[in-house]
């Protein structure tokens, strides 16, 4: 039924190597450009490791007080002294926070010393009592600097993210219409070719055309990370789909 028309198989072993080859550079490139990625976006959030929050923070920004500012801001404990809630907001406010938690030079202000009379009776995972609220620990550093970070972050200028832009659709645009018609080529089922298909095109244009309204509407970082994988899922399949239809024998199918 199909020996009149265009195969993948049928090409000479020229050919067929060369498209294997280049089958793994497509590869290599996208393992270079997912650990570019990994690494360049990496503490965009100010917090150590890859998560959502790098991505929305490339996209969309973040903006998110200090839980400690805006309790000590709400007058929260209600029976501090004024001095010394003054001295954490400042501490909070202002750039040196990691460095002068335990800064001796700072003598009894010291935020350290403050946090643990006025704050670690309550806020302390073994801490009892009515009042207590051993969920939220104050008592150790990393503790503190969970609870203490402020974090406004812009998201990537305009200009740059429609040049990106521009460089990513065309580029990954024109490898997919490819990448897509060497599938078709393939002796594969065609409800698995045009699975692949739709995966590599949906799932770039809804990655893809998330990046704007992400700047707008943090719920298209979804669209962004949802869109790609689904992408990234056809791409390498295909890739497998059509190296081994390149290889395996004429007679396999
Ligand atoms: C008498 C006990 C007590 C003391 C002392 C106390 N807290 Fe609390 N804290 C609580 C309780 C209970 C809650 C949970 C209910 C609430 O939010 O008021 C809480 C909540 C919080 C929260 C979470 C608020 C939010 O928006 O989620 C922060 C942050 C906090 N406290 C910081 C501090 C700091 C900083 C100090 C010391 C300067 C302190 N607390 C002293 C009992 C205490």
């Amino acid at each position: 039924m199909a020996t009149s028309t265009l195969r993948l198989r049928d090409f000479g072993f020229g050919v067929r190597l060369g498209l294997t080859l280049l089958a793994f550079v497509i590869v290599g490139g996208s393992v270079v450009s997912g650990l570019y990625l990994r690494s360049h976006h990496d503490n965009r959030d100010e917090q150590e490791g890859f998560t959502l929050d790098d991505i929305r923070a490339h996209y969309h920004g973040i903006r998110s007080e200090s839980p400690m500012l805006g309790a000590l801001e709400r007058d929260h404990p209600e029976d501090m002294d004024a001095g010394q809630r003054r001295v954490l907001i400042d501490w909070l406010t202002g750039d040196k926070v990691r460095e002068n938690y335990d800064n001796f030079d700072l003598g009894e202000n010291m935020p350290e010393e403050i946090i643990a009379a006025s704050c670690v009776s309550c806020h302390d995972s073994g801490a009892t009592g009515p009042e207590a609220y051993p969920e939220l620990s104050l008592r150790y550093f990393d503790d503190v600097m969970a609870n203490s970070i402020s974090r406004d972050i812009n998201p990537v200028s305009p200009k740059v993210l429609a040049a990106s832009l521009h460089a990513h659709s065309l580029a990954l645009g024109t490898m997919c219409i490819v990448m897509v018609l060497l599938v078709a080529l393939t002796r594969a089922p065609r409800p698995v070719v045009g699975v692949l298909a739709v995966m590599i095109g949906a799932g770039l244009l809804v990655d893809l055309g998330s990046w704007i309204p992400a700047r707008q509407n943090a719920v298209f970082i979804y669209g962004i990370v949802g869109g790609g994988l689904v992408f990234q899922v056809g791409v390498v399949v295909s890739l497998v789909v059509v190296v081994l239809d390149l290889w395996l024998p004429q007679k396999a199918q």
